[in-house]
């Protein structure tokens, strides 16, 4: 089985409770339950949540040198980090940014991403299915050319 993490930056622990409109009804832990099932024998999926950018450096760090994929939205962080860009650089793990909303359907400081550059792919504005596409990926993708 291809190991993956999926790491969620910040505010996306209320997933279901935040601007429903915009995110979704539904929680992360529901959505992974069902990523499980789909990708079971396939993808040992690990998800891991923080809201402080730090911590999601040191995650990056500890699976990026022996983990298959990872499928990360950095929430806020996305726009303004050069600290998870330059973390994702450092390690030899694949990662694919995404989001959950069309961020260049937004507000104008959304459309900058400080990580795309750095990223494996983007894939973004197709709700959870972003996610979903991406471990899709991870599972189809033999050597993740
Ligand atoms: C987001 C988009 C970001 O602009 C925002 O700050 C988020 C979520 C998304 O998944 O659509 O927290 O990454």
């Amino acid at each position: 089985m291809k190991k993956i993490l999926i790491l969620n930056g910040p505010n996306l622990n209320l997933l279901g409770k935040r601007e429903p409109e915009i995110y979704g009804y539904d929680t992360f832990e529901n959505h992974l339950q069902s990523f499980r099932q789909e990708f079971e024998n396939i993808l040992q999926i690990e998800y891991y949540q923080s809201n402080v950018e730090g911590y999601l450096i040191d995650k990056l760090h500890s699976v990026g040198f022996s983990y298959d994929g990872i499928v990360l939205n950095a929430g806020a962080y996305t726009h303004t980090s050069i600290a998870i860009a330059d973390a994702i650089a450092a390690i030899q793990t694949p990662v694919i940014e995404v989001h959950i909303s069309n961020v260049h359907a937004r507000e104008s400081f959304r459309h900058h991403s400080a990580i795309s550059r750095v990223c494996k792919g983007v894939i973004l504005g197709l709700g959870i299915e972003s996610y979903r596409l991406a471990l899709l990926y991870f599972a189809r993708n033999r050597q993740n050319l």
